[in-house]
């Protein structure tokens, strides 16, 4: 399996024919060296030359590259949240006043992760849920990713919207009202339940991240568990299908070494602990365990030759524990 995931904060990376600005405005960013997450304010006009997008070109080229030696490729379209590039190639899909001055996000701070989770967003990074018109973009964007992308599933994203904007604003309080929703999770599950009927009616199943579960997501929804395991085990006993993706083993971003001789990150996963990834942990229903995954998030990781170091070899002990039984494992010197 390929996980592809195609939209984020930083870009949109896929040519929709039929929302061309996405691609015109959302692959383009500011290009700026340093460390990320700690650049300023951008500079007026400030030139918007790093990005690129794969057209329904190179896609066809690439499945078909990956079917021929038996890959599969899952398309990731991250909402409601990681929708800046989105915004700010069409500011009507957000519910937040300025949307229109967004820009992709080049690397300077816009969540404040301090208070724990979920994250309180410095500007809007969202879809709004309590916006009619994003459900026509999701109709829009859902009918070219199934065409282009034949794998049952297709990834919703998911993870990682921030709530303090959705909480202030009067029309999710109207949508929350007419709808008799409680909480903003709930408001969350509002938007995850109509993407789904969107995803069904192309013929596809629905994929998301862990939060997903939180507002109450419909069972037919699979989940991918990233933040540890214990969503993933609750999901598979609930009887949705899993994807097992914990940060705990399976975060291929995060540092394999010490801080003094890697490129710093916010945390460290190292080879012994990628080896121990075991995606049937203790509680989880093994009918409802689909497998599991390798992240390798490129926010920071600048060229090709850094993508191999960061994968390998921590990618070979992840295959090889989702591929071996326990048992042929921990035989092996660590
Ligand atoms: C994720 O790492 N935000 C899924």
């Amino acid at each position: 399996m390929l996980h592809f995931h195609l939209t984020d904060d930083e870009g949109w990376r896929l040519e929709i024919k039929s929302l061309p600005k996405l691609t015109e405005v959302g692959a383009w960013r500011i290009d700026r060296t340093g460390t990320f997450n700690s650049f300023g304010a951008p500079e007026p006009n400030e030139p918007k030359t790093y990005g690129g997008f794969y057209t329904h070109e190179d896609i066809k080229e690439l499945v078909q590259y990956a079917s021929e030696r038996f890959v599969n490729i899952i398309p990731e379209i991250d909402v409601p949240g990681h929708s800046l590039a989105a915004v700010a190639a069409y500011p009507e899909l957000s519910c937040t006043p300025g949307a229109d001055k967004y820009q992709p996000r080049y690397g300077q701070p816009i969540m404040d992760w301090s208070h724990g989770a979920p994250p309180i967003a410095l500007l809007d990074n969202t879809l709004c849920p309590a916006n009619e018109k994003i459900y026509g973009f999701m109709d829009k964007v859902l009918t070219e990713v199934a065409q282009l992308f034949p794998f049952e599933y297709i990834h919703l994203g998911g993870d990682e919207a921030p709530h303090n904007f959705w909480e202030k604003n009067a029309q999710v309080q109207a949508l929350m009202k007419r709808e008799g929703l409680k909480t903003i999770p709930q408001v969350q599950a509002y938007f995850e339940k109509r993407v789904e009927t969107i995803v069904k009616a192309k013929g596809k199943k629905m994929m998301g991240w862990d939060e997903v579960l939180e507002g109450g997501v419909s069972p037919s929804t699979a989940i991918m568990s990233w933040r540890g395991e214990k969503a993933g085990i609750e999901a598979s006993q609930k009887g949705h299908y899993v994807v097992m993706s914990p940060t705990t083993f399976a975060y291929i971003d995060y540092m394999q070494g010490d801080v003094s001789v890697e490129s710093p990150v916010y945390a460290k996963l190292l080879l012994n602990q990628s080896y121990k990834f075991n995606p049937l942990p203790k509680g989880a229903n093994a009918k409802y365990i689909l497998g599991g995954q390798a992240n390798l998030w490129t926010e920071q990781v600048y060229t090709m030759r850094y993508a191999e170091y960061m994968t390998w070899p921590r990618g070979f002990a992840i295959a090889e524990s989702l591929w071996s039984s326990e048992e042929k494992r921990t035989g092996m010197a660590l």
